[in-house]
């Protein structure tokens, strides 16, 4: 574990009870997330692997996961156990992680580019363990506009406490643009339920 090793033990204790309120909502998401995968798939910031059941039927031959919170890791492991999932699962940062290059078919990240510490170099990195042609899929809450952005930057040093580490007034998407490994295949717009909005999905291909 290093110094930047994230580790919130009270949010990923409360994590499955609070968004299982919402996951009806996220369910669509998901499903993207994981629809129509083949061969060798990742899985970054996996959380407490609410991703696992939607991959488990996704057609993927080989799943890796990484999640850097010791605390949510074990969750991961109980959940792919649950399900009979094989996975495996592993303690590194979107920033650094210790695949070799194009290493994967697909790269899924859902709602941890909110938390990372440098987005760019996640970006950066997801797309350099992707294969030529690979595909990165996301989903991600973003800064909004107007109103609810100035609420979004008022309340966001207190939400960072609470939702660890997250932050509710990043421009993540522009941020995929800047990457120039990667070309944009489809992006979508949802809203979410502010202040987490508006929700934002799409994939890109590593060219
Ligand atoms: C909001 S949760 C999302 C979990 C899961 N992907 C989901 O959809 O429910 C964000 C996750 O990102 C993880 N995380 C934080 N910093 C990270 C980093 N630098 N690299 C990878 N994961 C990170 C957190 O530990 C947390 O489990």
């Amino acid at each position: 574990m290093t110094d930047e090793t994230p580790e919130h033990p009270l949010f990923a204790r409360v994590y499955d009870p609070v968004t299982g309120l919402f996951e009806g909502r996220m369910e669509p998401h998901r499903r993207y997330l994981s629809r129509d995968l083949s061969g060798s798939v990742l899985d970054v910031g996996a959380g407490t692997g609410a991703n696992f059941s939607y991959l488990k039927i996704s057609g993927a031959e080989e799943v890796h996961a990484v999640e850097p919170d010791p605390h949510m890791r074990r969750q991961a492991e109980e959940e792919a156990e649950d399900l009979g999932f094989d996975v495996t699962l592993h303690g590194d940062v979107a920033e650094e992680m210790s695949f070799d290059d194009g290493s994967f078919d697909y790269v899924i990240c859902g709602l941890v580019l909110c938390t990372v510490e440098d987005v760019d170099g996640s970006i950066g990195e997801m797309a350099r363990v992707l294969k030529e042609g690979g595909e990165l899929r996301f989903l991600e809450h973003v800064g909004s506009s107007g109103v609810t952005r100035r609420v979004q930057e008022a309340v966001n040093p207190v939400w960072r406490k609470l939702a660890g580490g997250c932050n509710l007034d990043r421009d993540t998407l522009e941020r995929f643009g800047d990457c120039q490994k990667l070309g944009e295949i489809e992006v979508e717009r949802f809203d979410g339920l502010p202040p987490v909005d508006p929700l934002v999905r799409g994939r890109f291909r590593k060219s």
